[in-house]
């Protein structure tokens, strides 16, 4: 069986948003159609750009662009939901860009870190104003132009906190370099050299370096078909390897960026039989075809420089490890307390819950598999990848499994729970 995934959540976002600071017509396609890509359109809209939310169909968008200097103050709080990626990318984005605004979002968004983002774009000379609580939001970014070069080593690999410090050189005019301990997605960098704003990347003695050293007067627009998301393939091709689906599963035109495949390298090493077609044609982002086939799958270890390559599937990993023969561990990951939820503690304990051995870690967790049958119900914490982590369980038929509040998926999967009936063929 063949099948699509809805366009990629980390691509649509820089899309949208450096669409709306071209200076021309964007033309955009494959689109992510979910939650967190309305959020983010939402708040570029009230900032005055010519931006609507991705239509269901990923059929093609054309955004005017407004130009690096063309966002207004908007008259409310820009709710950003769920979204942690859009409330990072806007941060940098608002920094530089002379006007003032507030973001916020939803209790899950609301608990998580901030000063990651805030502290660099301070030390460029923006202003950040708190409410309640300091890091946290509400939180109101006071921007400046042009802002003060920044060299900044960020303690974590993170995408967000790299693509906030570069978008914030864009738009305020700035040198900015970061380097991280480990490589994280590069799409930022990718998708930036593509619109005219060369970003040079090389790896340094401790990690990996990223440098806008002549940030433009203006940017191109962008013309991109953005692939499905690798991170959301990753839950219907875990089916398939679990036996769940009738026959092979193909997910088609995916993202295969380097930065973003390792879980199918976690889950060639649990032993699932994988196939990659690369497509010959690259557009910014490499795209092809992925085929998984029902294995025995047995644990594995997950650490390292692994680690940012497959953050957002870790839960899933996790959840696999429940199915697999001995044990898998996931080292290294602390990061994962700072998502949507705290995901080592939610996945530690939604899994005890239906019946599985896990212990805990300060930074990840070792599951012990079985092949008993689980039962139970589990609270997704406004967090889609708890979710569809336990709904690829559920989904098996010797578990009794209920997903609590499985919608939450919508932000980057909307029905998810089709999706996996039509995998799993039962409609
Ligand atoms: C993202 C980066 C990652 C990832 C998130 C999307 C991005 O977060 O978990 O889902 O689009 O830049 P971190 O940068 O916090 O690791």
């Amino acid at each position: 069986m063949r099948v699509r995934v809805p366009g990629d959540k980390s691509l649509t976002q820089r899309a949208l948003i450096l669409a709306a600071l071209a200076d021309g017509e964007s033309r955009l396609s494959g689109l992510l159609y979910g939650g967190d890509a309305a959020s983010t359109a939402g708040a570029l809209a009230a900032l005055g750009a010519d931006v609507g939310a991705p239509p269901p169909d990923g059929g093609e968008v054309r955004i005017r662009g407004s130009g690096l200097r063309g966002l207004v103050a908007p008259n409310d709080v820009l709710d950003l939901g769920n979204s942690g990626t859009g409330t990072r990318l806007l941060t940098g984005v608002l920094a530089g860009s002379g006007v003032a605004a507030t973001l916020d979002g939803d209790a899950s968004l609301r608990s998580r870190p901030m000063a990651r983002v805030t502290d660099p774009i301070e030390a460029m000379g923006a202003r950040v104003s708190f409410g309640d609580e300091p890091h946290r939001l509400p939180m109101t970014i006071h921007g400046r132009f042009p802002l003060q070069p920044l060299d900044w080593a960020s303690p974590v690999a993170s995408a967000q906190i790299k693509s906030c410090i570069l978008f914030a050189g864009l738009t305020g005019r700035a040198f900015a370099l970061v380097t991280e301990p480990e490589r994280s997605r590069d799409h930022t960098e990718r998708m930036f050299s593509a619109v005219g704003a060369k970003v040079l990347s090389h790896a340094v003695a401790g990690g990996w370096r990223v440098e806008l050293r002549d940030p433009p007067e203006r940017i191109d627009p962008l013309d991109f078909d953005v692939p499905g998301d690798p991170s959301s393939a990753a839950f219907l091709l875990a089916l398939a390897a679990l036996g769940g689906t009738p026959e092979p599963l193909t997910v088609e035109h995916v993202g295969l960026n380097p930065t973003r495949t390792g879980f199918l390298e976690v889950l060639r090493r649990m032993g699932a039989d994988i196939t990659v077609d690369v497509d010959g044609d690259v557009q910014i982002e490499p795209v092809g075809a992925v085929t998984v086939g029902a294995s025995n799958l047995r644990g594995t270890v997950v650490e390292g420089a692994e680690i940012p390559r497959v953050i957002d599937e870790l839960p899933l990993i996790a959840a696999l490890g429940a199915m697999a023969s001995g044990e898998t561990e996931i080292r290294g990951a602390a990061e994962l307390r700072t998502k949507e939820s705290d995901r080592i503690a939610v996945m530690v304990a939604n899994l005890r819950s239906v019946g599985v051995d896990v212990e805990e870690l300060d930074d990840g967790l070792i599951v012990s598999g079985s092949d008993r049958a689980l039962q139970g119900a589990v609270p997704t914490h406004h967090d889609h990848r708890i979710a569809m982590a336990f709904s690829v369980l559920a989904a098996l038929p010797r578990h009794e499994i209920d997903v609590l509040d499985a919608s939450v998926a919508d932000v980057s999967f909307p029905d998810f729970g089709g999706a996996l009936r039509r995998v799993g063929g039962w409609r």
